[in-house]
């Protein structure tokens, strides 16, 4: 099980417990579940960040589901988000006419996905809507139609289940609030 012993634990108070974290993927997954009920999906995930919550969102699906990743820039090791988003790892599947749900862990100035967004779009699939577990609302620059939020946060650099440091902390089961970002 992942500690945050190797950093310096003073800077980081819990924010979400595993279990308030089960709590609301399973309550998105109800969503998904009621609102494509009968329908096939393909889950487009963000990677690397929500590569540990599409593990537990997809087993509370009761759909046919697809799983497809992608990797696009954004952060790379800072903690600020940059202007330009590229490729790294495309889709490996043709979307047209299927019903695309794109699954991302959190959303900051919605720079990444909006990008995302619309180049899944230009690829004419039968609908296309986005889940994010956690949205900082309040940082957004670009704006995108998020139709699937799990909890609101603040304006807050988060670590834990998925969500990294300069590629630490991912591993953790709970997810933390850095006190003193620099
Ligand atoms: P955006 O393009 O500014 O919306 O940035 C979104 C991406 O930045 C997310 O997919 C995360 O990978 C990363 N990110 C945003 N906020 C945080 C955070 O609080 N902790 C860790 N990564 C974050
Ligand atoms: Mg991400």
């Amino acid at each position: 099980m992942g500690t945050i012993s190797q950093l310096d634990e003073k800077n980081f108070t819990k924010y979400l417990n595993r279990h308030e974290i089960d709590a609301i993927v399973q309550s998105l997954a109800n969503q998904i579940n009621r609102d494509y009920e009968g329908k096939s999906l393909i889950l487009v995930t963000v990677l690397k960040g929500a590569f540990v919550f599409i593990s537990d969102f997809i087993r509370h699906l009761k759909l046919n589901t697809e799983v497809e990743f992608v990797r696009l820039s954004s952060y790379g090791k800072a903690l600020t988000s940059s202007g330009t988003v590229t490729i790294i790892k495309d889709i490996q599947t043709d979307i047209r006419g299927k019903h695309v749900l794109i699954v991302e862990e959190i959303i900051d100035s919605g720079r990444t996905l909006k990008f995302l967004y619309e180049r899944i779009k230009n690829a004419n699939p039968a609908s296309i809507e986005i889940a994010t577990l956690l949205d900082k609302t309040s940082k957004r620059v670009v704006e995108v139609p998020v139709k699937y939020t799990g909890r609101v946060i603040d304006d807050q650099f988060l670590v834990g289940y998925g969500l990294d440091l300069e590629e630490r902390c991912r591993n953790l089961p709970d997810i933390y609030y850095l006190k003193y970002p620099n």
